[in-house]
């Protein structure tokens, strides 16, 4: 793992969004992308350039299980105001939470991946280690799959909704061997309630307890992080 530590959210944005462009450069052609609040920063700064990606596929990580893609807290929702309605992507995968059968949605979702190689994934982490929706405990071998969320994880999603209650308690997510497959990962975790799980998934051994340690076992993985979050290491 290559960790990169910045002074501020800002500047570890910086050194995201230079890696993105410089892959983008390169001709990548397929993209991992996250949700939550961390890479928000990094879409502002990718919308605001003009740059043709017509030759690019996205795929996300996750979505909850029961929104509609038209339901302002649904993953699909964020990445069409976020991201999707300003570039001219050639394609842009989200799991379809609302799938009249959902464990077909897994098999299509990991055929879409299969005919889709990621190139770099951009990845989050919850403050439990989870990465996409693969709580603590998930195999390392899972592919797409449906989650149940853990208590800890509603409760830090929560921000977002009206209600807790409101918070889905399942959602579909890539699993970690997809995530694994990935050629190239970069975690960005910023803030002190990710610092535990940043020290875990780095200073630990690699355990199925806290998911984000299996990047240790990534040839490719970048990890970028603000000072808070790197306070523990
Ligand atoms: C959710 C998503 C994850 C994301 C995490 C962190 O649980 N499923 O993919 O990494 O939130 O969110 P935040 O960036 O808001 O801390």
């Amino acid at each position: 793992m290559n960790v990169l530590i910045f002074d501020s959210p800002k500047e570890a944005t910086e050194a995201a969004f230079d890696i993105v462009m410089k892959r983008l450069e390169a001709g990548l052609k397929t993209i991992g992308l996250a949700t939550g609040s961390t890479p928000l920063k990094l879409y502002e700064k990718l919308r605001s350039m003009d740059i043709d990606v017509s030759h690019v596929t996205t795929v996300n990580l996750d979505e909850y299980v029961g929104l509609e893609p038209s339901d302002p807290q649904s993953y699909n929702y964020y990445m069409n105001e976020e991201l999707f309605k300003y570039m001219n992507f050639s394609a842009t995968y989200i799991p379809n939470g609302v799938a009249e059968d959902l464990e077909k949605e897994c098999e299509r979702y990991e055929e879409i991946l299969k005919n889709h190689p990621v190139d770099l994934q951009i990845l989050g982490m919850g403050p439990n280690g989870h990465i996409g929706f693969n709580e603590p405990g998930t195999s390392f071998d899972s592919v797409t799959h449906i989650t149940e969320l853990t208590p800890s994880t509603r409760e830090a999603n929560k921000r977002f909704f009206e209600k807790e209650e409101d918070v889905p308690t399942k959602a579909i997510t890539m699993g970690i061997s997809s995530i694994m497959s990935a050629k190239e990962v970069l975690m960005l975790a910023f803030g002190e309630a990710k610092a535990e799980a940043v020290r875990r998934m780095i200073d630990e051994p690699v355990t199925v307890d806290c998911p984000a340690s299996v990047l240790q076992n990534h040839s490719n993985a970048v990890i970028i992080l603000d000072k808070e979050a790197a306070s523990k290491l």
